[in-house]
């Protein structure tokens, strides 16, 4: 068997299907062109679907490629041995020339003869379609491999779940197909251990699909006037196979995208489980980025379709970049990798090299903002919910504040044994798509109704509390829900007990002296962070942007809010508190009023 690199196997398929009349054909953008129904181009036959459907491809009918594909249905797997999101596809097409003998002696020979992958023929096994109502058993395909010289006790018919494919969309060209696997040699799991066990056994490298139905719309397959062949050879997972190697992160293509992060983190890539597999995920998603930013039809990273899809890969890779050490703003130095193990063959890379790395750099600022404030978040709200489940709400606060994906926030609650209410989450962000429609100024004036001299006060007097709750009761104190009308505050916070006389008492104390000092109610605009930063406490919700405004009242607070308060303290004459109860579970609730002498 020989030992290629990915540059090597790329180029010797290409040239294997040349000599054999096919015209090589550049890969096609990673964003399909006609394809509403799938985000990304996610195999080498979805550029040709037009071809495989009749059309006349301006390369002839005999065509062979290397695709840049994106799949991102199993991101959450990338870690493993074996999954990628991005991964390149080699593929070789008939469309209506030759069929499945032409094509099965077309791989049986790149396969097994010296010249190629060498392949010893005992370690090959196959596997076709065992027939259903929509197509009959695949006896032709079953005929060329014996043809061909394959033992028929390594062919196994298997059911349309392992041997039909396609289409890539919803509707579309699709058919039978017959899959290549290569015996690593291990024991067999069980008795009915064959190909279409995962056991890893058996590796899948190659798969012949033979396409010759469009299943239309109404779910029916409708033969094709043309039967064509499309195939498709997974790059990494080969060169991984016929170098021995356990996974695709061992092969050459990972090598200097690994060392780029050993390098940025310090650490080793096979230091431990957690560094293997945070490893693992930023290459291959700053892999994929690249690949996607790069892209001729490029898009950016956005909240919606492919930027969203992008946006996710970046952030994901940011966290596990967070999580071994890397410095901030330096994952743009693994995209540089990325550009140089590739920029010979996909030359985009390098024409849009600028952009890539821009793109990239921006995206990682604007989330490294975010998302110290939210893991913190997160690690505080993570106990409150005593029945293991985020609700809706909160998920979409993390969302909406601090621009974690909905995924992001299940993989952290999987991590923490929690799970997600992803429906009251759907919910909460259809709400929030209404309200943000009322208008920026109906969400800025920071939760109150009116804007009188009295709410303003009342207003300025919360924060007062609030500020003095934490220092009589405990610093731990948040607000859980503020309410004021022109003749008193209303506030619930959190609290386990009763608050006691005395402790009120203090607190009525704490708050005048405030108002005695008659100091002036500051206002400045900057960052989350710069206000954490600044000891400012408040509520991270929502109705914030990514700057905020801080109100100050000299040494006595410091608060995230919209405002609007009043100007002095001095101007809010006495506080006292008329009522203390409890609101909810571990909230209780504050009635004060603030007295004109
Ligand atoms: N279109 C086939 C696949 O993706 C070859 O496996």
């Amino acid at each position: 068997m020989k030992k290629l690199t990915s540059d090597e196997l790329r180029q010797l398929y290409l040239d294997f299907f040349k000599a054999k009349g096919h015209t090589v054909i550049p890969s096609a953008s990673v964003i399909p062109e006609n394809d509403p129904t799938v985000l990304f181009t996610t195999a080498g036959m979805h550029p040709l679907v037009p071809y495989l459907m009749g059309a006349k491809h301006p390369e002839g009918n005999m065509l062979t490629d290397v695709q840049k594909c994106v799949r991102t249905g199993d991101i959450d797997e990338v870690g493993d041995n074996s999954h990628c999101t991005f991964f390149e596809m080699l593929g070789n097409w008939s469309l209506g020339a030759y069929f499945k003998e032409e094509a099965i002696a077309y791989s049986w020979e790149f396969l097994t003869d010296e010249k190629y992958l060498g392949i010893d023929k005992d370690k090959l096994y196959f596997t076709v379609f065992a027939g259903d109502e929509d197509a009959p058993r695949d006896m032709d395909a079953f005929n060329a491999w014996v043809k061909a010289g394959v033992d028929p006790s390594h062919i196994f018919f298997l059911p349309k779940k392992n041997n039909w494919w396609g289409p890539a969309g919803i509707t579309g060209p699709c058919g039978t197909d017959s899959e290549m696997f290569y015996d690593t040699g291990k024991p067999a799991c069980s008795d009915h251990c064959d190909p279409s066990c995962d056991c890893g056994k058996y590796l899948e490298i190659w798969n012949d699909v033979f396409m010759s139905y469009n299943k239309v719309a109404d779910g029916v397959y409708e033969p094709l006037a043309q039967k064509n062949v499309d195939t498709g050879m997974g790059l990494e997972r080969t060169v991984a196979t016929i170098n021995g190697l356990e996974s695709v992160y061992d092969t050459d293509v990972f090598v200097p995208i690994l060392a780029k992060i050993s390098e940025l983190s310090g650490k080793e890539y096979k230091e431990s489980a957690e560094t293997i597999k945070a490893f693992r995920i930023i290459a291959d998603h700053i892999r994929c980025a690249t690949f996607i930013l790069g892209d001729p039809r490029g898009v950016t990273p956005s909240n919606v379709d492919q930027g969203y899809i992008l946006r996710r890969l970046i952030r994901r890779a940011i966290r596990y970049a967070m999580q071994i050490g890397i410095p901030e703003n330096s994952l743009s130095q693994v995209a540089q990798a990325v550009i140089d193990k590739y920029g010979h063959f996909y030359t985009e890379l390098v024409d849009n090299k600028e952009k890539i790395l821009t793109e990239l750099a921006n995206e990682e600022l604007r989330f490294q903002r975010t998302l110290k404030n939210g893991i913190k978040e997160f690690e505080h709200i993570k106990g409150s919910f005593t029945d293991g489940i985020i609700d809706g709400k909160s998920a979409f606060r993390l969302y909406d504040t601090f621009g974690f994906p909905i995924e992001f926030t299940q993989e952290m609650a999987k991590e923490n044994g929690l799970a997600v209410d992803v429906d009251g989450f759907n919910k909460a962000f259809e709400e929030h798509q209404k309200k943000s429609q009322l208008g920026a100024e109906q969400r800025f004036k920071g939760g109150l109704a009116d804007q009188t001299e009295e709410t303003a006060q009342l207003h300025t007097a919360t924060h007062l509390l609030q500020a003095a709750l934490r220092k009589v009761l405990d610093e731990s104190v948040s607000q859980k829900g503020s309410n004021i009308t022109a003749e008193r505050l209303r506030f619930d916070f959190s609290y386990p007990r009763k608050v006691t006389k005395e402790e009120l008492e203090e607190v009525e104390k704490l708050v005048n002296e405030a108002i005695e000092a008659d100091v002036p109610v500051t206002c400045e605009e900057m960052t989350v962070d710069e206000a954490k930063a600044q000891g400012a406490i408040g509520l991270f919700e929502n109705k914030y942007g990514s700057r905020v405004k801080v109100y100050t009242m000299g040494e006595y607070s410091k608060e995230i809010c919209g405002g609007p308060h009043a100007n002095r303290t001095g101007e809010l004459g006495k506080f006292k508190i008329k009522k203390e109860e409890a609101s909810s579970s571990g909230v209780r609730r504050i009635k004060a009023v603030l007295i004109k002498e």
